[in-house]
Parts: structure tokens; sequence; C-alpha cells
């Protein structure tokens, strides 16, 4: 009974993780200035786009799904390279929508 719920355990599992789509947030979110933009919704990306990124600048941050991921197994980057002293503007790829980087804010749900 034991090995049949490990079984079953690890399929959910293998389902979970070789859902060959990847979800990511899609949409945009700018506060300031007006009009206020925010559709973000979580998507299904197209096959081929494996990773998210976000890009924030000073005219909000968009969100989507991404073809050209970095390759390497860390593939959470985040940039510019602060060296390089580019301020107004921020990036990161993740690998799902799980990422708090490509994350967008959805409201604080404890207030709720
Ligand atoms: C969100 O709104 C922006 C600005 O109106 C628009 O350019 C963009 O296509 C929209 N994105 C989505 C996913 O609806």
């Amino acid at each position: 009974m034991k090995s049949v719920l490990n079984f079953g355990i690890a399929l959910a599992f293998f389902v979970y993780f070789s859902d060959a789509s990847t979800k990511c947030y899609e949409g945009k979110q700018r506060w300031d200035p007006e009009p206020v933009i925010n559709n973000v919704t979580l998507v299904n990306c197209k096959s081929g786009y494996n990773c998210c990124y976000m890009i924030s600048s000073l005219d909000g941050t968009e969100f989507g799904c991404y073809n050209d991921c970095p390759k390497d197994n860390n593939i959470l980057s985040c940039g510019p390279d602060p060296k390089l002293g580019i301020q107004d503007i921020h990036y990161c790829y993740c690998k799902s929508h799980l990422d708090a980087n490509c994350r967008p804010y959805l409201g604080d749900s404890k207030t709720h």
C-alpha cells in the first residue's frame, strides 16, 4: 500500500514537472504616471518559450514568456550588472511564474 502511494506521488511530480508548457505572468503594471496599467495574467507559454522575463523601467514593469533563456542550470539571472551603473532599468529571467523575481504585485492577500 505504501509503495502504491509513493508511486502515486512520484507520478504526480512527473506529470507536474514534465508539463511541456511553462506558465508565466504576462502583461504590464504601471502605477505612475496615470493611467494605471495592470493587465497581468497567468498564461501558458507558446512552445519554445521555456522561461519568463520581467523588465522594469520608469514606464512600468512588463512580464511575459521568453524563448531565449539563459542556458546554464542557474537559469535565474537578473540584470543589468550593478557595476554598469544603469539604474532606470532592471530585468530578470525566471524558470517559471513561481519564481518571485518574475511575479507581479498581486495585492496583499493578507488584508482580505
Ligand atoms: C496590457 O496593456 C498594455 C498597455 O495598454 C498593452 O500594450 C498590452 O498589450 C496589454 N497586455 C495584455 C497582456 O493585455
